[in-house]
């Protein structure tokens, strides 16, 4: 019975070890101490090319360059005559971050776990950033659910999202104005970044949205051991910035703002996305483009991640880092407490939609085995 989350007496006279079936999402549960939280560690990196060939290195990162106050962007340019678009349709779950552990594997067992057998790693999860961000912001999500699946396997719980059904009918469903919204994001990456220290963004190149540079960070929340990857936009140039990852920078794009009710909602909504994403893997500074309806960047203004809850303080029922944290650290706690059995070809299927709770299923080789059979026999051996 020990370890179990709670115990149940049954008639007949045994006593059943039982977890929890579900998960409230409700604000108030988490509205506590912040958690701890550690300061996030840059352990690698990898690069995704133009093709998705995975690279051990920083061949992709790129260098911000400042485009001034009101630079003019015109984020329409190149859409149908120079972009390239990676294939949502293709799920790689886990496999590049696993595939980077694997060539890893030497290093972060003797940083970790040297005096543990070694298949194990001697963290407590690996995901993906993005994944964590949506555990960070669902207390506060009103729209979209999620299917997160977790496998246990050499001690170490792994998460990867499933999508679904409601997300593959929007993204098979978008319209072309959505569709043209979206690359306005990595047009405006183009605009102000180099590829390489000395060098200059080039607004004429091609957009080709495979290509990423991809920190993996680790650190604490709580008593959870984290392992997770992000990827990062671009870097300052400086050569005396400090060590990765405090000399990342996130961009964004935005509509303008120029009503009070717009900028409420700004606070509300988008900076609490921004800020999850880049809170997580220790990203201080997000420079953001203001758009207006013709996609026409007409201001640029930098956000610094410490000073995003003093910024939205005076929001009315605002939402809060602390509730995301805390959110997110039981999250954590209850998945360690369903997912007991250590065999990667066992899913545990974790379901959330808006205004319920987080329940599970269970699923033995099932389609939501993610674990590949190249990354489980390399692990073993
Ligand atoms: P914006 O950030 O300007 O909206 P990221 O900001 O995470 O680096 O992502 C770059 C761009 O990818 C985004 O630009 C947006 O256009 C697109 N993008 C990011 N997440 C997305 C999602 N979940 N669905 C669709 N597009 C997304
Ligand atoms: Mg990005
Ligand atoms: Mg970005």
């Amino acid at each position: 019975a020990e370890g179990c989350a709670s115990k149940r007496f049954r008639p007949g006279g045994q006593t059943f070890c039982s977890v929890p079936q579900s998960l409230s999402t409700r604000r108030q549960l988490y509205e506590r101490d912040f958690p701890v939280y550690k300061q996030p560690v840059e352990v690698g990196c990898f690069s995704l090319d133009s093709e998705r060939n995975f690279f051990s290195d920083s061949r992709q990162l790129r260098y911000y360059s400042d485009p001034g106050k009101s630079p003019k962007l015109n984020l329409r340019d190149g859409h149908h005559d120079r972009f390239i678009k990676r294939d949502e349709s293709v799920k790689e779950r886990l496999d590049h971050l696993l595939r980077w552990i694997l060539e890893n594997r030497v290093k972060l067992h003797s940083r970790n776990a040297a005096t543990s057998p070694p298949c194990t790693l001697g963290v407590d999860f690996v995901t993906w950033r993005g994944h964590l961000t949506k555990l960070l912001t669902t207390p506060y999500e009103t729209q979209e659910g999620w299917l997160l699946a977790v496998s246990r396997f050499g001690g170490t719980l792994y998460i990867s999202e499933m999508e679904t059904e409601a997300a593959r009918v929007n993204r098979e469903n978008r319209t072309e104005r959505h569709e043209e919204m979206m690359y306005w994001g990595y047009k405006f990456e183009q605009y102000v970044c180099a590829d390489d220290v000395h060098s200059v963004p080039d607004g004429c190149g091609v957009v080709n949205t495979n290509e990423a540079f991809c920190t993996v960070v680790q650190t604490r929340l709580a008593d959870h051991k984290l392992l997770f990857s992000g990827e990062v936009d671009c870097r300052d140039k400086d050569p005396k910035s400090p060590p990765a990852p405090a000399c990342y920078v996130e961009l964004k794009t935005s509509a303008e703002i120029c009503t009070p009710k717009q900028r409420s909602n700004f606070h509300r909504y988008k900076l609490l996305k921004w800020w999850a994403q880049s809170f997580l893997p220790g990203v201080p500074r997000i420079v953001a483009g203001f758009r207006d309806h013709d996609g026409v960047v007409v201001s640029v203004e930098t956000f610094h991640i410490s000073k995003i809850s003093q910024l939205i303080k005076n929001e009315y029922n605002c939402w809060k880092p602390t509730v995301c944290m805390n959110f997110c650290s039981d999250f954590l706690s209850f998945v360690k407490s369903v997912v007991k059995e250590d065999d990667p070809r066992l899913v545990y299927l974790f379901a959330w939609e808006p205004h319920r709770d987080v329940t599970f299923s269970v699923h033995k080789d099932s389609e939501y085995t993610f674990l590949p059979d190249w990354y489980i026999k390399e692990m073993a051996s």
